[in-house]
């Protein structure tokens, strides 16, 4: 999601320095950038941009593969790696001693305790964590969860609010909470739909349709789940599982087999992926009729 985020972002005229671990890693996030479903070619294609200014906005994100550069003189630090703790702990350790010291230093967890993720910061810099939370696809979707802790400052609150609208989002203010408010409905649904499937009531496509057609999501859980990425989801699901020990939480079996087995979702927009549950089912889409 960093990748597409970071295409967000530079779009508005914001210049980008994108961080990871591996230059084949920064390879992929730029070609996402440049070629993907949502990327700038799709975008000149279809006359939502000049080549010109698709061309501005790509120029404007540099890469790197040193934390520090990434990090030196950031006026504002947005973190979206893998959904791992100690990871996120190190980043944002990072963070609170290279970027500038009045930066807000936001994290588009999933699921995730942003406390948690903030916990061994100083008290001053603890006020300066936030989650902002972003959704699939964000070049589309329009909603950002800003989530606050206890510690959080109003001048992060309202630092990142103004970025989310200066992007062209809805921001929405959000106590930090297991789910927060939008992944808490979306992953019982989910969790709910995968129950149904397990019991045989129904298969993943009428699953789905029921959920497009019945109550008019612009996609039925797995669908989604495909779309978001299925590693996502597990880890998503055992992040909940873990802070609720709600077994509504459980990750389903078939999701760890499917993970399990490479299906990561669509390879549409998970390159490498196997498939997801519609390959794994040999089934289409109802996008894709
Ligand atoms: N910026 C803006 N618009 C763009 C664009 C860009 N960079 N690139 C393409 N578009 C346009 C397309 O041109 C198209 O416009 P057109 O209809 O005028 O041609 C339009 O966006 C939509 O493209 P699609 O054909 O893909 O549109 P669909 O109608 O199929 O909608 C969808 C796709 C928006 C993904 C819709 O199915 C949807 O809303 N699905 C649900 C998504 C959802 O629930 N996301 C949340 C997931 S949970 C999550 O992310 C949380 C995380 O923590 C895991």
């Amino acid at each position: 999601m960093g990748s597409q985020i970071a295409q967000v972002i530079s779009s508005s005229g914001i210049r980008v320095v994108a961080y990871d671990v591996r230059e084949d890693l920064l390879s992929r996030g730029l070609d996402l950038i440049r070629n993907g479903k949502y990327g700038f070619e799709a975008s000149v294609a279809k006359s939502r941009i000049s080549r010109e200014d698709a061309n501005r906005a790509f120029w404007r994100i540099t890469t790197t593969t040193s934390l520090e550069k990434a990090l030196d003189h950031a006026q504002f630090v947005l973190e979206a790696v893998v959904e791992d703790l100690t990871i996120k702990r190190d980043i944002f350790r990072k963070a609170s001693e290279i970027a500038d010291p009045a930066s807000v230093l936001a994290t588009n967890t999933s699921t995730l305790s942003i406390s948690q993720i903030g916990s061994e910061l100083r008290p001053k810099d603890r006020s300066r964590v936030a989650g902002m939370h972003f959704f699939n696809p964000p070049q589309l979707m329009k909603l950002v969860e800003i989530v606050r802790t206890k510690k959080t400052s109003e001048a992060t609150v309202a630092k990142i609010s103004a970025i989310a609208l200066h992007l062209g989002k809805t921001p929405i203010v959000e106590m930090d909470y297991p789910g927060f408010v939008a992944n808490r409905i979306g992953i019982s649904v989910f969790a709910e739909a995968s129950e149904i499937l397990d019991k045989g009531v129904s298969n993943v496509r009428d699953i789905d349709l029921a959920m497009r057609l019945g109550y008019g999501y612009p996609m039925g859980p797995f669908e989604l789940g495909d779309l978001v990425g299925l590693d996502a989801r597990l880890r998503n699901m055992q992040a909940l599982f873990q802070q609720t020990k709600d077994e509504r939480f459980k990750p389903p079996k078939l999701l760890k087999k499917l993970v399990r087995e490479s299906y990561f979702g669509d390879p549409k927009s998970k390159p490498g992926s196997k498939g997801g549950y519609y390959e794994y089912f040999q089934m289409k889409r109802p996008s894709e009729e």
